[in-house]
Formats: C-alpha cells, sequence, structure tokens
C-alpha cells in the first residue's frame, strides 16, 4: 500500500499550493506520485464539481448538496485513490472526507451521526494516514481568495459569498477535528510564508516516510 495525504483548510490557506509543491518535491525524488483533489478528481467529478460551485449550486438543499460530494468521493474513492494506493504511488489529495465533516456537518448542521454513516459507505473506511491542516484567521484568508478568484474568472465564488460568521465556524470545525485526531492531523499556521510551510510540510513527509 502506499501512502495517503490530504490537504484541509478554509478559503485562501495555501493548501493547493502546497500540495502542487509537496507533489513536485516527492516526484523530483524519485517517488511515484499522484496528485488529484475533491471534489473534481475525476471527469465525472468535474461534471459535479461545475454543479455545486457555480451559482446554480446555490439553490441546493443541504441534503442534496451533501449527497454530491459524496457521489463526487465515492467515485474518486473507487477509480483513482484505492488503485494508486494499490500501486504504491504517494496520493495528495487537495481535501477529503474531513472536508465534508465540517463543511456539510458541522457548519450546515446536517447531524454527525448521518455524515460518519454515509462516510463510511461512501470512503470503505479509507482514511488518510496524515493530513495537513492550513489553519489562518478567515479575515485574512478570504481577502487572498477574492483576489484569486477575480484573476482567474473561474466563477467559483459560492462559498467565498458566504458571510465571515461562515468561515469562522469552518475554521473552528476543522481544529475541532484535529483535536479530536492528533495523530494524524498536523496543524500548521497558515500565515507563513509559503516556502516555510513546505519546508514543514516536507520534513513532516519525511520522518513519516
Ligand atoms: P476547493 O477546490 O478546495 O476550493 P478552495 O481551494 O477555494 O478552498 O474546494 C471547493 C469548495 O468545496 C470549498 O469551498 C469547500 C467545499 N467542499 C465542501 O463543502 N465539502 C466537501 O466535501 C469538499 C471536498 C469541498
Amino acid at each position: 500500500m502506499g501512502k495517503f495525504i490530504s490537504f484541509e483548510g478554509g478559503e485562501g490557506s495555501g493548501k493547493s499550493t502546497q500540495w502542487q509543491r509537496l507533489a513536485q518535491a516527492l516526484e523530483a525524488r524519485g517517488l511515484p506520485v499522484l496528485a488529484t483533489r475533491e471534489p473534481g478528481g475525476t471527469p465525472a467529478g468535474a461534471a459535479i464539481r461545475r454543479l455545486l460551485l457555480t451559482p446554480e449550486g446555490t439553490a441546493l438543499d443541504p441534503l442534496a448538496e451533501l449527497l454530491l460530494y459524496a457521489a463526487d468521493r465515492a467515485h474518486h474513492v473507487q477509480q483513482v485513490l484505492l488503485p494508486a494506493l494499490q500501486e504504491g504511488k504517494w496520493v495528495l489529495c487537495d481535501r477529503y472526507q474531513d472536508s465534508t465533516t465540517v463543511y456539510q456537518g458541522l457548519v450546515r448542521g446536517i447531524p454527525a451521526d448521518r455524515i460518519q454513516a454515509l462516510a463510511q459507505w461512501t470512503t470503505e473506511g479509507l482514511q488518510p494516514h496524515l493530513t495537513f491542516l492550513l489553519d489562518l484567521p478567515p479575515e485574512i484568508g478570504l481577502q487572498r481568495s477574492k483576489s484569486r478568484l477575480a484573476a482567474e474568472k473561474s466563477g467559483e465564488d459560492r462559498f467565498e459569498q458566504e458571510a465571515i460568521e461562515f468561515h469562522q465556524k469552518v475554521r473552528a470545525g476543522f481544529l475541532k477535528l484535529a483535536q479530536q485526531e492528533p495523530k494524524r492531523f498536523v496543524i500548521l499556521d497558515a500565515t507563513q510564508d509559503m516556502t516555510t510551510l513546505h519546508q514543514k510540510i516536507l520534513q513532516r513527509v519525511e520522518a513519516f516516510s
């Protein structure tokens, strides 16, 4: 079995940059790497992602939204994550089940027992060996991601339009999960510069491998 590492955090936390940089660093060492993301890590998932993250998704009932994230994940686990792990790859995933537990569960308010039952079903118990949580105050993250979205013009701004309280709940939710599972989670102060963060992540991964 390969190693499964996930990256989690709120908007503008820099997790996608760190996910890419870790992939490049491991590849440079000649290791087999698969860098993927949720939602949208497969062609079908990309269609689900478009639905979820563009304005059409705003009208979704929280339960329907949960099931779409779950559908994206079930497909991704079966078609991408499990095969890559079986081939012994280093699988780096930008968001995974913890995002559902936080956004749809703790923030949107879907009961934890439902979220957990569905997670068991969609992931078949597949958990990351290591999860990096890039933690920062939402005011800073939102500022960063607004500038990025303006530059990208992707139209994926649904979550960025949520009130600041929403993002504060997201932050508190991830910190709660990290405290519950201190062995799996590594909490990083995402206000640090990108290079410092990358070095810390690399050190942690080296210690783990
Ligand atoms: P992502 O592509 O990581 O966007 P960003 O880099 O801007 O954070 O995630 C897209 C959005 O989807 C993000 O706002 C969080 C949300 N999301 C959920 O609500 N539940 C989930 O299970 C996942 C994977 C993401």
